[in-house]
């Protein structure tokens, strides 16, 4: 079965490594160093990723899948019959499955993602483990309004489904924006299920993020090696230290690369210059209380109905609807 990509074929190799030279040079010229996190996730980055949600340090994934694990049939009487599930992010599809295989009578199943393998491949497992479901890939960036409005029009009820703290990548004004964006192609009392990682005692939120197993170190620095391969660099990843820390303030996490010497580096021809500890700011990890996630539904248009949670709170799952 083709895959939705909105008609043009998907971007070329060289318009994406365009991309990524332009956003590159744009984040190491600022005063501020700074990498966009989305560049994290190539091939090598995701495997990384999969490793770090399998380490005890890491405690969001196994979190939420428990509290799924409790949760899964309110969930799906919540998220309700005949409905279209639209997951932005989707990747392998594997916490949608369960969701659906509880759910009754779903009416299709839409995972967005700008990777078309990994959708082409969890497609084909979802079509032999539930046979009645209709799964409709979409080949797209969720934060840009085009694919949302490649979506097909009808009159089914549509739920989206945002769990794996996601909604952490972005910040407080990216967030309000990207729910208003979920609202805007939702109606009256369609849902979302939003899964969101909660602020906490910050000895276990660094141990997250500056694992033992110094898994999330090579994830951070896995960066610097797809600079020099995709855009011929030639950082020397030894010359960097990965630091992340909880900042309170910004209930944020942030993941940091630190220039161990005086160092230039080359990037695409151009040479970049660090002093001794200065830093390339890498990745936001946004944590919420439960009151700034009702507020954050609240004031993007969403009623919050139903949350489910672990016994110690680190970890929240909100199903909210429409007004
Ligand atoms: C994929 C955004 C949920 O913020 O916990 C994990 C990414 N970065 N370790 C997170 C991440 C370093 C992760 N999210």
């Amino acid at each position: 079965m083709a895959i939705n990509t909105g008609g043009t074929a998907v971007p070329p190799e060289e318009y994406l490594r365009r991309q990524f030279e332009r956003d590159v040079i744009a984040g190491l010229s600022s005063r501020q160093k700074t990498l966009p996190c989305k560049y994290l996730y190539d091939e090598t980055g995701s495997k990384l990723f999969e490793t770090i949600c399998e380490l005890d340090d890491y405690y969001l994934t196994r979190t939420e899948a428990a509290i799924f694990a409790y949760a899964l049939e309110e969930m799906a009487e919540a998220v309700g019959n005949h409905v279209a599930l639209i997951e932005p992010g989707a990747g392998n599809c594997e916490k949608a499955e369960p969701l659906l295989a509880a759910m009754a009578y779903p009416d299709a199943y839409y995972p967005l993602d700008i990777s078309p393998e990994i959708l082409l491949e969890a497609q084909q497992r979802l079509e032999q483990r539930l046979p009645d479901l209709n799964v409709v890939p979409m080949v797209g960036d969720f934060t840009q309004p085009e694919i949302w409005e490649r979506l097909p029009q009808s009159d089914t009820r549509r739920v989206i489904f945002f769990p794996g703290s996601t909604i952490g990548n972005f910040s407080p004004e990216q967030a309000r924006r990207l729910l208003n964006t979920f609202a805007r192609h939702l109606n009256t009392g369609d849902g979302l299920l939003l899964g969101a990682d909660l602020v906490k005692d910050s000895v276990i939120l660094e141990r997250a993020y500056h694992d033992s197993n110094h898994i999330t170190e090579a994830f951070n620095k896995n960066l610097l090696t797809r600079i020099n391969s995709e855009l011929q660099g030639n950082f020397d990843a030894r010359a960097f230290a990965h630091r992340a820390f909880y900042h309170s303030l910004r209930q944020r996490v942030e993941m940091h690369l630190v220039s161990l010497a005086e160092q230039e580096v080359s990037v695409s021809g151009r040479i970049f210059r660090f002093a001794e500890g200065e830093t390339i700011h890498t990745e936001n990890s946004h944590k919420y209380t439960l009151p700034g996630l009702q507020a954050l539904l609240r004031d993007t248009g969403f009623s919050p109905e139903q949350y489910w949670t672990d016994q110690k709170h680190h970890y929240a799952i909100y199903y909210a609807q429409v007004l």
